[in-house]
């Protein structure tokens, strides 16, 4: 009798524990760790982002699935080994559920590991090479892939007289798989390609412009990460290359909306490929940038900006579909296919790959009214990641 009640008594209590914990859960946030460079010369990058990340919490509220989002805003200065760090003592201290931001793909790749061990769902915001969502199964990502977005501008280029182009880019993932996906595009479709690669820190662009000036091409294809545009346009101009007749195109990132009216007139008719401009045409967009711009006076949000808006959208879509199960599974299983209207246009997480399938729009950097913009003339719907849809 005594033992009977005694496993009674400890029956009851697992099942009482269980369900207390279970409540536990229900009440308690969802804890995310965003971490981003902050400071640094990749901050405009983490600004855009965390500014994007406070508006979802204010504009589509902050319980979802019946879960309180907390997010926690970490500083990597854009260093991976701090990433790292970090993305260790958000899963292990703070105990968070997701993992989000990365400004960087070196940033990105340093917690592949961490999130695949931990089973924490890595959210990309922002970081770009194509490789990055095949680095783990728990990455999804909602910025965009270079090659997504370079393609289309080759394609353009051919179609409209451009024969022979210098690319420029910068030297690591992003601007690899730029150079690589123009130049494979352009070269099938007759074109002749020459390339150089810029250092990722302290660019000096300078004698690589020589370069090119010397090499006389119809058009000059360029990445730089966000927020390094600025330069790079001044160093253009005064090297006299537009002066030489030579088109500038490259993916959007050289002319992101964060910095393009301090470029002031250097950018106008450059030709861009990208998947979001804060002059797109639509009423829930203008709702977005007036937002936007009302919580942050000065800013205009960029593509990062929307990056990380989704980013939220994805997590709170998930979390809604899981009825507020923030493990990582279900939500990884909740995320691919998940497909919204984001400001940028209609996007879906691809289930196959976890990357994002979005339009991509051609822009030509003109003026509306006083201020510059990149106004998009020409859209190429629901484009994949064009690397792993060939695969
Ligand atoms: C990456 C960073 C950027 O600032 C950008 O515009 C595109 C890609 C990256 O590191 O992946």
């Amino acid at each position: 009798m005594t033992v009977r009640r005694t496993l009674l008594g400890g029956m009851l209590g697992l099942a009482l524990a269980a369900s207390t914990s279970g409540f536990a859960l229900a009440q308690e946030a969802v804890k995310i760790g965003l971490i981003l460079p902050m400071t640094g010369p990749f901050a405009s990058t983490g600004k855009q982002i965390d500014a994007a990340v406070k508006l979802f919490l204010a504009r589509e509220g902050a319980t979802h699935g019946g879960r309180k989002l907390e997010v926690i805003l970490k500083d990597d200065a854009g260093n991976a080994d701090a990433t790292r760090r970090l993305a260790q003592e958000l899963v292990v201290n703070e105990k968070v559920s997701v993992l989000a931001g990365f400004g960087l793909t070196p940033l990105a790749m340093a917690t592949a590991q961490i999130a695949t061990q931990a089973k924490v769902p890595e959210i990309v915001m922002a970081a770009a090479t194509a490789s990055i969502t095949e680095a783990s199964p728990y990455i999804v990502r909602t910025s965009f892939t270079l090659p997504q977005a370079s393609e289309p501008m080759a394609n353009w280029a051919a179609k409209n007289g451009i024969k022979k182009v210098f690319t420029v880019v910068t030297d690591y993932g992003p601007g690899i798989d730029a150079e690589t996906s123009f130049a494979n595009t352009f070269k099938e479709a007759g074109g002749t390609v020459e390339s150089v690669r810029i250092p990722l820190r302290n660019p000096d662009f300078a004698p690589f412009l020589q370069r090119v000036s010397e090499a006389k091409p119809d058009a000059l294809f360029v990445f730089v990460p966000s927020g390094v545009g600025a330069q790079f346009m001044k160093q253009f101009i005064e090297r006299g290359l537009d002066k030489a007749g030579v088109k500038l195109i490259g993916t959007g990132d050289v002319v992101d909306d964060d910095i393009l009216e301090g470029m002031g007139d250097v950018a106008l008719g450059a030709i861009t490929t990208h998947h979001y401009s804060a002059a797109h045409d639509s009423p829930a967009n203008k709702a977005f940038v007036e937002a936007f711009q009302k919580a942050n006076p000065g800013m205009r949000p960029n593509f990062m900006a929307v990056g990380g808006y989704d980013g939220m959208k994805l997590i709170a879509k998930a979390l809604d579909a899981t009825k507020g199960d923030a493990s990582g599974d279900k939500l990884i299983a909740a995320m691919k296919g998940a497909s919204w209207e984001s400001v940028r246009g209609p996007v879906k997480i691809d289930p196959d790959t976890r990357d994002i399938i979005q339009n991509i729009y051609v822009r030509k950097t003109q003026k509306l009214g006083s201020e510059l913009h990149n106004v998009e003339f020409e859209t190429i719907k629901d484009v994949k990641d064009p690397v792993k849809a060939r695969k």
